[in-house]
């Protein structure tokens, strides 16, 4: 039976890699993102035999995820919270103190909050049998200023939401990708030299690919995985080891 799927920041990158996977398999998607354009490009481009839509949310806003809330079937099966990235990319350099917090903020928002209240709003819609699975990040382990601490909260919150979420047969886990070339989350600021020590930090001396975040989704949304949930799963090439 296809099964309904929600990927937030499902237009570009690993959202992207993951709503075509689900896609392929026959699943009705739903993918998000702020900007319309890469979305309809997304689901333009997705093959099916499953179908994907495109839906305008910004995540961190909780007017908008009601707004989507309304758009959306009684019923989603697999909730993937992939919406987020480093917002320090994006500041305006200013070092004041309140500059700090602000810029500070923003990184929670987008990576924590975001993941948090679009969870909540949906919630009582998550289907028995399902999942919901957080995209982290290896800057959880290894400190990235306040997008890593967004990411280790992230990790923190999700035990909170197995717990939660376990009675009804509903799983909650991350995915903690290191580097993955092919997104648009470094936007034009990473240099060849910190790309060649990312990629060397690895055991497989290569750069992750969005692809090798899908695998781990779709374990974690099958049959499979339904005694797994609470976790972290680190899919960084050996970048960093939890051992
Ligand atoms: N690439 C890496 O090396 C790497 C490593 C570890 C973890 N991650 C994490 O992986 C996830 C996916 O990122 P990516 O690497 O695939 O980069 P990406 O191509 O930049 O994808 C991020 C997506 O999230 C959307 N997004 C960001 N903020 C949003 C918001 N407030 N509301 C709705 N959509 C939002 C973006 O679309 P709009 O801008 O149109 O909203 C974009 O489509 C992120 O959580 C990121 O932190 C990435």
């Amino acid at each position: 039976m296809p099964r309904t799927i929600l990927v937030t920041g499902g237009g570009t990158g690993m959202g992207r890699a993951i709503a075509a996977h689900f896609a392929a398999a026959g699943d009705h998607v739903v993918i998000t993102g702020r900007r319309p354009g890469p979305l309809k490009d997304t689901a333009d481009a997705i093959a099916g035999p499953g179908t994907v839509r495109a839906l305008v949310c910004d995540h961190t806003d909780p007017a908008a995820i009601l707004r989507l809330a309304a758009e959306l079937p009684d019923r989603i099966d697999v909730l993937v919270n992939n919406a987020g990235g480093n917002t320090d990319f994006d500041a305006d350099g200013a070092t004041d103190l309140a500059a700090y917090a602000r810029d500070f903020r923003a990184n929670l928002d987008a990576n924590l909050v975001s993941a948090a209240v679009t969870t909540r709003a949906l919630a009582d819609r998550l289907a028995a049998g399902g999942a919901v699975i957080q995209i982290g990040s290896i800057a959880a382990d290894q400190g990235a200023g306040a997008y890593g601490a967004a990411k280790a909260g992230l990790a923190s919150w999700n035990v909170d939401l197995a717990r939660e979420l376990g009675p009804r047969g509903i799983t909650a886990n991350v995915v903690s990708p290191g580097y993955i070339a092919d997104t648009e989350f470094f936007r034009d600021k990473l240099s060849d030299e910190r790309r060649e020590r990312l990629v060397a930090a690895t055991a497989t001396g290569r750069a992750g690919a969005p692809a090798d975040i899908t695998g781990a989704v779709a374990f974690l949304a099958s049959p499979a995985a339904r005694h797994l949930t609470g976790q972290v799963l680190n899919v960084n090439g050996g970048a960093h080891s939890t051992r």
